[in-house]
């Protein structure tokens, strides 16, 4: 079979031959991938710099994607930490790690939205209690995972999202998909009365966020519920002390690890439900995966999908 192929942490994949994959378990499945996105964690885990990376090449990378199995049922797959990832023709899943996917989906459609839309689903179904009427600030929404945190904190209740981005022409494309303000980074404190942040940029704009939100908040005895999902801007964000003591303000994260993989696993049914309806706005970009090289360090907003 063909195969995304890093030999080297420090250059992109090449497509090439690569041994056909084996089941180890009865829990093991050997299936045909059809797509399969380039997220951010995938990028991380292909360089070598995440927690989880095993050090280990050759590597194919991939961490997740829309396989099909040998019964020709469609399955969601996240892949756990492994040298042989979804950007091949084949690849081995663990069932257990699946979910069957409703009739009629798009395989190139739910590869780009699962892993950036489940941030913000899975955070407000499973990291927080979150109340209808709530005023939510998402942090980072002109990317792939902002923009969908917008429309996902609508559909869970929120009354009013604000969006937080540092381009302005990239904030005025937000009202359309359920924004009722915008504001760039700098203009923080226009953001009045939150109640929950959904934050993936972290680093400096996030810590200098927090002191102008919480001086906002009409009663600071109630809950601001900081949610930290990704750090676009920085792995490390120097958080005031005083942001801790003066008002109700609670950091909580969410990603794999601080939330159960059978929680998120629970979730993805509704999720792919929501993308199938056109519910959730996908931007993909198909490419194929014999263009992996190419793609790797290409320049764009949409989520690029490998198809074999
Ligand atoms: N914990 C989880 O469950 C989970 C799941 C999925 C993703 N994530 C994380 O969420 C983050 C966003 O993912 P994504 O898929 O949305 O990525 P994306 O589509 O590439 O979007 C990146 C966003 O971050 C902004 N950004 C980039 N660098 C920045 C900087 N230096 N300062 C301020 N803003 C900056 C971008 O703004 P511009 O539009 O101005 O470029 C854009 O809004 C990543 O860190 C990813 O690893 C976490």
């Amino acid at each position: 079979m063909h195969a995304a192929v890093i030999t080297a942490f420090d250059a992109p994949p090449v497509y090439r031959h690569h041994p056909e994959p084996v089941a180890n378990d009865e829990n093991e499945l050997v299936v045909e991938v059809l797509a399969a996105g380039l997220h951010h964690l995938t990028r991380a885990k292909a360089n070598g710099s995440h927690y989880s990376s095993t050090g280990a090449l050759p590597l194919v990378p991939g961490m997740d994607g829309v396989v099909r199995d040998r019964f020709g049922k469609l399955r969601y797959a996240a892949l756990d930490d492994t040298n042989l990832g979804t950007f091949a023709d084949r690849t081995v899943i663990d069932q257990r790690r699946s979910v069957v996917l409703p009739d009629g989906v798009d395989p190139v459609q739910i590869a780009a939205a699962m892993n950036p839309a489940m941030s913000s689903w899975v955070a407000l179904r499973r990291r927080i209690t979150m109340e209808q009427g709530q005023r939510v600030l998402v942090l980072g929404a002109t990317g792939n995972a902002g923009r969908m945190a917008i429309q996902i904190a609508k559909r869970f209740g929120a009354a009013h999202v604000i969006a937080a981005g540092r381009d302005n022409v990239r904030l005025a494309a937000l009202p359309a998909l359920g924004a009722d303000e915008t504001v760039t980074f700098d203009q923080i404190d226009r953001a009045a009365d939150v109640d929950v942040v959904i934050d993936y940029v972290w680093g400096e704009p996030s810590a200098r966020a927090m002191i102008p939100l919480l001086t906002a908040r009409a009663d600071r005895g109630a809950p601001l519920t900081w949610l930290q999902i990704g750090s676009m801007a920085g792995p490390t964000a120097p958080v005031p002390s005083v942001a801790l003591r003066s008002a109700r303000l609670q950091i909580v994260g969410s990603g794999i690890g601080s939330v159960p993989a059978r929680d998120f696993l629970e979730e993805l049914p509704a999720l792919a439900v929501a993308v199938t309806r056109g519910e959730i706005d996908v931007r993909a970009r198909r490419v194929p995966l014999a263009q992996v090289s190419e793609a790797w360090t290409a320049e764009t907003e949409d989520r690029i999908v490998f198809v074999p």
